[in-house]
């Protein structure tokens, strides 16, 4: 291979490329963005691709470990950022975004970066307004209460509406220097939905359930809408610089069988599939949180990666998931504020659980903001040492 590596190809280099285009290359990004064809960004040579193996079934020498919401407000850094920027503002300036990101890869060994955003910059897209409320969460003043508010939504040119996010992958994947993988994310169909109809978070969500019922027609209208615009958006990030895809259903636990069968499962089957006839070759997770009925029909699609909440057993997951996908998990976050040589024995029952392949260890849900990173930092590190030695026993 040659000194630059093409994205979403995660084989690691021999040698760093004389990388005087970091900035210059980044700005060319930008500009010629529009023209995929003229311009295709180059990257610094991958030097631990550990993730990218086990994503794909390899067997490999420990399991890779990443947090989900790494970046964020446990880190007094991040904290330093926010209190100079909103944190829209810190979604749309690639500067930030990028910065953000490598924050915690620059304090703990992690395996993988996940690039700074939201799963609601698709309902923004769509021409929904959303605000972040501080202590609150997201809020939108004018959700979609009606069918006919559907008329509101708009057809995004992606490329304009998301291009901030493009940008910030490409940027951070050259400031990564080949340090790490970087994760591209987007929010599933049913997720977003329900945080469009609710305005916000809820306690049951009743009245995006509700519209599973009354309006099924206008709901599939609505996901679909969402779905179409999902898959432009994952297949941009991979063209930007993401190596590794991972799918948000937050909110499948609201489901039943039935109606996740109906409204989440088609379309994240629309999703793995459209981004994989473009790039057929980049993992994809898919973490359909509280939902542990769906696990069997998620084992059928070419999600590559299923990722489990701490509610499941992941022996009980892997019988019901069979052999070919891989699981990633699941932690409590809550775990995290025990001692540290309590974190490191639920670290060693996780492992147990999952066994030494096959797995990339995560939280069940994200990281807290009053979490100490010190125990984040027993959590990573415990994994990576006590997963080596399970390979050095067994
Ligand atoms: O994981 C990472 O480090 C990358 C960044 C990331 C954020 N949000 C940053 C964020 C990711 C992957 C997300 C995904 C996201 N956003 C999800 C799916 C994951 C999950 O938690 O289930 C959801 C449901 C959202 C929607 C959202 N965004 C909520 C509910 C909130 C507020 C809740 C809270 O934690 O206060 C946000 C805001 C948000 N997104 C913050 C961060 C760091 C905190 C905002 C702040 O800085 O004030």
């Amino acid at each position: 291979m040659a000194g630059t590596e093409a994205i979403g190809d995660g084989d690691v280099g021999e040698e760093a490329p004389a990388n005087e285009g970091f900035a210059n290359g980044y700005t060319f990004f930008r500009s010629f963005r529009h023209e995929p064809e003229c311009f295709v960004p180059t990257f610094p040579p991958l030097q631990n691709d550990l993730i990218l193996r086990t994503a794909r079934g390899e067997a490999t020498e420990r399991t890779p470990v990443w947090m989900m919401r790494q970046a964020g407000r446990y880190l007094p850094e991040y904290q330093e950022v926010r209190s100079e920027h909103a944190f829209f503002d810190v979604v749309q300036t690639p500067e930030l975004a990028a910065e953000v990101t490598l924050q915690p890869i620059d304090r703990f060994p992690l395996d993988a970066a996940i690039i700074f955003s939201d799963i609601l910059v698709i309902p923004q897209a769509l021409g929904l307004e959303v605000e972040m409320v501080s202590g609150k969460g997201p809020h939108f003043p004018n959700p979609v209460e009606t069918p006919g508010d559907l008329e509101r939504l708009v057809d995004p040119d992606v490329d304009d509406t998301l291009g901030h996010v493009f940008d910030a992958l490409t940027l951070t994947r050259q400031e990564l220097e080949g340090r790490v993988p970087l994760i591209g994310f987007s929010g599933a169909p049913w997720t977003l939905m329900a945080y469009s109809i609710e305005g916000g978070g809820s306690k049951n969500y009743k009245q995006a359930r509700a519209w599973l019922y009354r309006h099924p027609e206008a709901a599939k209208t609505f996901l679909q809408r969402m779905t179409d615009v999902i898959v432009e958006y994952l297949v941009g990030q991979v063209d930007a610089g993401a190596q590794l895809l991972q799918v948000f259903d937050s909110w499948a636990g609201l489901l039943g069988p039935k109606t996740f069968r109906t409204f989440a499962l088609p379309y994240l089957e629309q999703i793995v599939d459209g981004v994989k006839a473009e790039h057929p070759d980049v993992p994809m997770i898919v973490f359909a949180k509280d939902a542990p009925y769906a696990l069997e029909s998620l084992a059928e699609t070419a999600y590559d990666v299923i990722s489990l909440d701490w509610t499941m057993d992941p022996q009980a997951a892997r019988l019901l998931v069979g052999e070919k996908a891989v699981l990633q998990g699941n932690l409590d976050p809550c775990a995290l504020y025990a001692a540290p040589d309590d974190i490191r024995r639920e670290v060693q029952h996780m492992l147990a659980g999952f066994g030494s392949q096959k797995h990339i260890a995560n939280l069940g849900h994200g990281m807290h903001p009053d979490h100490d990173p010190d125990h984040a930092r027993v959590f990573v590190e415990a994994v990576r040492e006590q997963s080596e030695q399970m390979r050095t026993v067994s």
